[in-house]
C-alpha cells in the first residue's frame, strides 16, 4: 500500500510542501483521471485511484488516507462511517451533487462531508431535453434504421414539444435550466417545488395538479425520505394518459414496478430514465456478456417507449472540469486549520446545505 502512495506521491506532490494529502478514490472511471490529476498535480494531493466502489467491504482500503472521495453509487453508510472514523478519515469529499448516498447524520462530529453543490447544471438539463427529444421524435429508432439502410418512416411520427405542459418538479439550478430550455420550446410550463422560489416567474401549483396537467414530467428534485417513489402507482394513476416521464435525478424518485405497470397498461407514453433505483451494481459497468439479473430493468429496457442512458447526464467537459477543480478545493479548504470547509454538508444544523458554520467555520 505503501507504494502506491509513493507512485502517486511522486506524480502529484509537485508543490513541494512539508504535508501530502491523501485521498483514496473510490469508484474511479478512466475520464475522472485527467481532471483530477490536472488540478491535484496544483497542490500536494496524492490521489491513490481504486476501481473499486466504497462499502462495507472494501472500507478498508481507506486507512492509511486523509480524505476519501466519492460518486454517487459508493455505499457511505453509518457502518462505513464508523471504519473511517476507526481509521482516522477525516473527510468524505463527494465528486457529485447529489449527497443520498452518504448517512449524512452518522458522519456528524465524526468525518467531515463536502459535495459540489454545481458544476454544469446545464449538462444535466440538456441531457434531460436530449431524451426528451430522443423520444419524441423517435430519434433512437431512425438512427438504427439508417445504420441499416432502412429509409422507411412508419412508427416514426412524432409530435411537437411546442405548446406542450411540461410540469417540472424541483426547480433548483437544473430544473430552472431546464425550465429556460422548455420556454425556448415554447412549452407551458408548470413546477412543483417544497420551497417555491419566491419572484421567480414560475407558475406553481401542488403535485397533484402538476401530476394531472402536465403532458410531460421532468424530475430535478433531490432524493429524500420524503421524494423516494414520489411517483408510484397512485401518482401514475392521476397523470394524463400518455405521458411522458423524463427521470435525470435519482433512480429512488420512481416505483420501477409501477412505472413497468404504467407502461404495460398504456398509460405512460414514454420513460427517459438516466438513473435507476438499482442502478448501483449495474450502471457505469460492461454487462453486455452477462446475463441481466434484474427483471424490471430488463422489461423496461425492452420496451420500445423507454430510452435508459446509464447515469449519464452529469458526462460533460465542462462537468468533469468543474467537478475536479470545486472537489479538489472543498479538501484544501477542509485541512486548512483556519479556513471554512467549503461546501460542507452539515447535520446539525438541520437545514444541510446552509449550516451556520459559527465558530469554527465548519460544522464542528
Ligand atoms: P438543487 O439543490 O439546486 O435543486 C433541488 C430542488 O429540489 C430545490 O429547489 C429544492 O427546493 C427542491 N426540493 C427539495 N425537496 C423537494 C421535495 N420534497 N419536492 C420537490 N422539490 C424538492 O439541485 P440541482 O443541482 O438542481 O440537482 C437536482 C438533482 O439532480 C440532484 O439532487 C441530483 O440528484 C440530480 N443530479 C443528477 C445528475 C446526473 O448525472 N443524472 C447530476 C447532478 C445532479
Amino acid at each position: 500500500m505503501n507504494g502506491l502512495w509513493d507512485i502517486h506521491f511522486e506524480v502529484f506532490c509537485r508543490k513541494g510542501g512539508p504535508t501530502v494529502l491523501k485521498v483514496a478514490f473510490f469508484d474511479t472511471k478512466i475520464y475522472d483521471k485527467p481532471s483530477f490529476e490536472h488540478y491535484g498535480g496544483m497542490h500536494d494531493i496524492a490521489f491513490r485511484f481504486l476501481e473499486t466502489k466504497l462499502n462495507e467491504d472494501s472500507v478498508e482500503l481507506a486507512k492509511g488516507s486523509d480524505a476519501v472521495c466519492v460518486f454517487v453509487n459508493d455505499t457511505v453508510n453509518a457502518a462505513v462511517i464508523e471504519k473511517l472514523y476507526e481509521y482516522g478519515v477525516k473527510l468524505i469529499a463527494l465528486r457529485s451533487a447529489g449527497y443520498n448516498n452518504v448517512d449524512v447524520q452518522a458522519a456528524f462530529g465524526k468525518v467531515h462531508v463536502v459535495h459540489v453543490p454545481a458544476y454544469s447544471p446545464y449538462a444535466v438539463a440538456e441531457h434531460a431535453m436530449a431524451l426528451l427529444l430522443t423520444s419524441v421524435r423517435r430519434i433512437h429508432k431512425a438512427y438504427n434504421r439508417t445504420r441499416e439502410f432502412n429509409f422507411t418512416l412508419t412508427g416514426l411520427t412524432g409530435f411537437d414539444l411546442h405548446g406542450k405542459t411540461v410540469g417540472v418538479v424541483g426547480t433548483g439550478k437544473i430544473g430552472r435550466i431546464f425550465i429556460d430550455i422548455c420556454r425556448g420550446f415554447g412549452m407551458h410550463v408548470i413546477a412543483y417545488d417544497r420551497y417555491p422560489a419566491v419572484d421567480s416567474g414560475i407558475e406553481y401549483v401542488s403535485l397533484e395538479e402538476l401530476f394531472e396537467r402536465s403532458d410531460i414530467i421532468s424530475l430535478h428534485c433531490p432524493l429524500t425520505a420524503e421524494t423516494q417513489h414520489m411517483i408510484d402507482a397512485s401518482a401514475i394513476g392521476k397523470m394524463k394518459k400518455g405521458v411522458i416521464i423524463v427521470n435525470t435525478s435519482r433512480g429512488g424518485l420512481i416505483d420501477a414496478e409501477a412505472l413497468l405497470d404504467g407502461i404495460k397498461a398504456r398509460r405512460i407514453g414514454a420513460a427517459c430514465l438516466d438513473v435507476y433505483e438499482e442502478e448501483a451494481d449495474i450502471f457505469f459497468e460492461d454487462r453486455s456478456g452477462h446475463i441481466m439479473d434484474d427483471e424490471t430493468l430488463s422489461r423496461l429496457i425492452s420496451m420500445p417507449n423507454v430510452i435508459v442512458t446509464s447515469h449519464q447526464a452529469f458526462l460533460t467537459e465542462e462537468a468533469l472540469d468543474g467537478i475536479a477543480s470545486t472537489t479538489v478545493k472543498n479538501m484544501i479548504s477542509c485541512f486548512e486549520n483556519d479556513g471554512v470547509c467549503e461546501n460542507e454538508l452539515c447535520y446539525r444544523c438541520g437545514n444541510i446545505e446552509q449550516c451556520s458554520k459559527e465558530r469554527k467555520k465548519r460544522c464542528f
